[in-house]
């Protein structure tokens, strides 16, 4: 089977017959907050919330079992009812047997075009939609300062016959006009709230009121579906309620109003209230002479208040006006996208991984919500998903994400815990509306790495001490006692004893994330799984559970924070203030607790937490950053030691793994195991991210991950081995059947992580292996069966499930820039350090990479005349804008200061040549 195929540098694909594909959709969003889906064949929804669906929400099944779908009819003189954008009855019925429909989508960021060609009827229907990236305003710039909540649809339809057509068009696009929860709570009770009226150009919907979990409000957004010929001529007449449309025995896809051709129910300036609506817009019955065409412009749209329709009409109520959106649409994306851009041997690669790198906005926009698989989510973002989807931004545009990422630290609680309602301004936390005692015990980890990797790009290292306030509810000690004298009235930022708001620096609160966690063990002395860690599905270990995989990654990040706090001392710092409290958790800086001693750990905790539950004294003292970093460099090698000891299992046949669980009856997860060797992938990626496997550990890991958990058929590594039923000890994730999502699938965050594990682990081609085998399947379309970009997992039968909304995208995109192409900042500098294997230069000899450091926009082009491979090189020489520049060799890597690329003029893209030799024995 043909998949799709690139059309031009910018990602634009071309995919012949799309609508034999099933669970295929695109996405189409703007900053406003507007998020479309749309399938070929149109369906799909149009949404700026939860509580606000313009049309009918979807969930993926809806996309064959529904027919409301956008529509645009065309009725033909001597044929009848014909669907341009392919749903229609007959056209379905038509499908297996004589789909003679030629049909073509193109797509590209973040525009998608249909084409569909009937030869018998005479006619080619093309229709393309957009949602305008930018306000007319604005041109292509970042500063998106009005952008409409609106998806615009124009249709083109051309007379390919010989003789004339007599055509009258209809467009049909359902409006919902409410709250995805009024699905199944009173659908119909919430249609009486609705008032249509029949405008000039188009039906507008505005209910009175929105029942909803908010409650019972005065609504005030409008629904419209606008419409104009090509030069702004408005339609004949209007269709605005679903009865009328689709007449009695009637359906979407076979409405009486086209089939019959039937008068417009109503005109301009009608009203119909308290019915389904819908934007039926009937535009004049035209003849096209062959080869002519006829063009219509709809403009589908979620008005606010301030919003006029004749302000939209205006802005791209004609063809030339939606073709200006359009290509600026076209313009504003490719300026991203073409900020981090590589150059391999491999240009389908390079245009697939565009694809990659638009995730993260993406998942920015959308959260894991409003795209058809993602049918749980209501809106916001989850906090383990808010952190990892900075570190691809920080990789995309870092401008001014420190100051985001000072506003997520508000959510920090002083147990270590976090704030699981995050709203969508940065630093907008709020208390658990549902009471849900419930704490990931992996949360704590991730803000470090993306801090890391801020101060890494930018140098900004006093960015630790800047100071930011904790969050506080009702839940105390991890979620497992309440704070009875809390109340929502004391607000939701933690106060010192004395009544003012409690401050702390940033440092203080990634040291609170992770001390309490090495005390806050369990009988295994690994820190306790408590509601789950990274795999939501580990939720049934609550009392007995450990994970020993984010043990691992929390001692990896106690050394790097110590690393960090020395960078602190060298840059002149001596000490650091800090919470008196606090400094029971840095033990052996007063009384120290033996690190081995369950018992004696949990006491200490148990101390700090009664210390701070509901107030904390305010009282802070300064820690020598000396003293500071040798209290967490022996925490982590204390865990180090400990995992090493006590976790590594082998299974008698040359293999070994470390065990990542303990389940709720204590019992240990991995290992051997009659029915079958038991083994996660995460429970070897973060010894390995963390440094605590040993060398000789990690080459044992790879070859037993490449025994026991690579599948081809699924492109790469399960996440685990079959378990062989329900877990009840364990989690619901083996409920699920085996392969699928968190229950062994080829899950790609988990996946990608690996690769970045073992890229960091000096282990570059294995580490290539994942990030190819990933995308060698995803773009192969006929078992994949998704369009450009990375799915969240890969079902059973190979099919690319819940596409572009994953956090894989953010690692994959940190894992070739900074690990692949080796192009990370360290601490403002630059270090080169590439691990590209032979295969991913070009014939002649180079690899580039396109990215963003220390606030500079570089292309880097290494230079392998000899065609090494990753390992056997080393930077032989660095070239800036022509010229040799001083460096610093490191291992094979090269340092370039900060200072060389002050000197560049601002906005432009400075090139650096960077000459590969081969490695010596003993490198520089
Ligand atoms: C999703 C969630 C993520 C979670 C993972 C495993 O993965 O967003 O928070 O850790 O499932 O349960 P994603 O592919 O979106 O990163």
């Amino acid at each position: 089977m043909q998949g799709w195929t690139f059309v031009d540098d910018h990602g634009t694909f071309r995919l012949e017959n799309p609508h034999r594909t099933s669970y295929l959709y695109f996405p189409l969003v703007n900053e406003s907050g507007l998020v479309s889906a749309i399938t070929p064949t149109l369906h799909g929804d149009i949404k700026t919330g939860q509580n606000s669906f313009l049309t009918p929400p979807v969930s993926v099944e809806d996309l064959h079992s529904s027919r409301a779908a956008r529509n645009f009819w065309v009725w033909i003189e001597g044929h009848g009812a014909w669907s341009a954008t392919g749903n229609s009855a007959p056209q379905q019925a038509r499908r297996f047997t004589e789909d003679d429909e030629a049909v073509v989508l193109e797509a590209g960021p973040l525009w998608h075009r249909v084409s569909r060609e009937r030869p018998d009827l005479g006619l080619r229907a093309t229709v393309t939609n957009v949602v305008p990236a930018a306000g007319d305003a604005v041109a292509s710039t970042d500063a998106v300062a009005s952008t409409d909540a609106v998806e615009l649809m124009r249709v083109t339809l051309t007379n390919i016959s010989d003789s004339p057509l007599s055509l009258t068009p209809t467009a049909a696009i359902p409006i919902f006009g409410r709250s995805a929860d009024n699905l199944r709570d009173h659908r119909h009770v919430t249609s009486l709230l609705h008032r249509a009226t029949a405008a000039d150009h188009g039906v507008l919907v505005t209910p009175t009121l929105s029942f909803d979990e908010r409650g019972h409000l005065p609504n005030d957004l409008t629904y419209a579906v606008l419409g104009s010929e090509a030069d702004g001529r408005p339609p004949r007449g209007f269709f605005p309620d679903v009865e009328a449309f689709i007449g009695e025995g009637g359906a979407f896809d076979w409405p009486a109003a086209v089939v019959q051709n039937l008068s417009p129910s109503h005109r301009p300036g009608d009203r119909v209230d308290g019915y389904e609506a819908i934007g039926g817009l009937r535009f004049a019955e035209r003849t096209l002479q062959p080869g002519a065409s006829a063009d219509y412009i709809l403009i589908l749209a979620i008005l606010s208040p301030s919003h006029d329709p004749g302000e939209l009409l205006a802005r791209y109520g004609t063809a030339a006006r939606f073709e200006t959106s359009l290509a600026r649409t076209a313009e504003y994306w490719a300026s991203r996208l073409d900020r981090v851009a590589c150059h391999t041997g491999e240009r389908r690669f390079d245009r697939w991984f565009r694809w990659v790198s638009l995730q993260p906005t993406l998942r920015r926009l959308c959260g894991n919500s409003f795209l058809p698989y993602h049918d749980y989510g209501r809106g916001g973002r989850g906090w383990r998903d808010l952190w990892q989807d900075i570190l691809g931004l920080l990789i995309m545009s870092p401008d001014d994400v420190g100051e985001t990422l000072l506003g997520h630290f508000a959510g920090v609680r002083l147990d270590g815990s976090n704030a699981t309602i995050i709203g969508r301004e940065p630093g907008a936390f709020r208390a658990d509306r549902n009471d849900i005692p419930r704490v990931w015990m992996d949360h704590g980890a991730w803000p470090l790495l993306t801090v890391d990797l801020y101060l890494d790009q930018t140098g900004d290292l006093d960015f630790l001490l800047r100071e930011q306030v904790y969050f506080k509810d009702h839940l105390v000690e991890r979620a497992a006692a309440t704070d009875e004298a809390w109340t929502a009235e004391q607000g939701t930022w933690q106060r010192a004893a004395a009544g003012a708001v409690y401050r702390g620096t940033v440092l203080e609160h990634l040291l609170i994330q992770h001390l309490v966690p090495f005390f806050h063990v369990g009988e295994h002395n690994i820190v306790r799984l408590e509601g789950a860690d990274w795999n939501d599905g580990l939720d049934m270990a609550a009392e007995r559970g450990e994970s020993v995989a984010f043990t691992a990654l929390y001692a990896g990040n106690l050394r790097r924070l110590s690393e960090l706090v020395l960078a602190l001392a060298a840059r002149g710092h001596a000490d650091t203030p800090l919470a008196e409290e606090l400094v029971l958790l840095l033990d052996t800086l007063g009384e120290p607790v033996a690190s081995d001693d369950v018992a004696a750990k949990q006491a200490r905790l148990g101390a700090y937490f009664a210390a701070c539950r509901h107030t904390i004294s305010g009282r802070q003292t300064r820690v020598p950053l000396a003293d500071l970093a040798r209290d967490l460099a022996g925490k982590a090698d204390w865990l180090t030691a400990h995992l090493r000891r006590q976790e590594w299992v082998e299974d008698g046949a040359g293999h070994g793994w470390f065990n990542g669980y303990y389940d709720n009856a204590g019992r240990r997860v991995e290992g051997p195991h009659p029915a079958g060797a038991r083994m996660t992938l995460t429970g070897q990626v973060f010894p390995l991210m963390g440094g605590v496997a040993t060398p000789e550990q990690a080459r044992t890991i790879v070859a037993s991950v490449d025994r026991y958990l690579h599948d081809p058929v699924v492109g790469g590594y399960r996440l685990n081995t079959d378990f062989g039923g329900v877990q009840l000890d364990l989690g619901r994730a083996f409920g699920f059947a085996y392969g699928h999502k968190e229950n062994g699938a080829m899950f790609s965050h988990m996946a990608v992580m690996y690769a970045f594990a073992l890229y960091r682990r000096g282990l570059a081609r294995e580490g290539f292996r994942v990030l190819d085998g990933l995308y060698r399947h995803s773009q192969a379309f006929s078992i994949s069966r998704m369009y450009p970009g990375l799915p969240e997992y890969v079902s059973e039968r190979g099919r690319g499930m819940y596409p572009y909304l994953t956090g894989s995208a953010s690692w994959y995109l940190l894992t070739l820039v900074t690990e692949a192409f080796g192009v990370r900042g360290r601490l403002g500098d630059l270090r080169l350090c590439p691990r590209l294997v032979r295969e991913q230069f070009a014939a002649d000899g180079t690899a580039a990479i396109d990215c963003v450091v220390a606030g500079r926009q570089l292309t880097v082009v290494y230079h392998n005349p000899a065609g090494l491979d990753a390992g056997l090189y080393r930077v032989a020489g660095v070239r800036l804008q022509g010229v040799e520049v001083a460096w610093v060799p490191e291992d094979g890597a090269a340092i370039v200061s900060r200072e060389a690329l002050a000197g560049l003029p601002a906005g432009e893209t400075a090139r650096l040549d960077v000459t590969l030799a081969e490695r010596t024995r003993s490198p520089s």
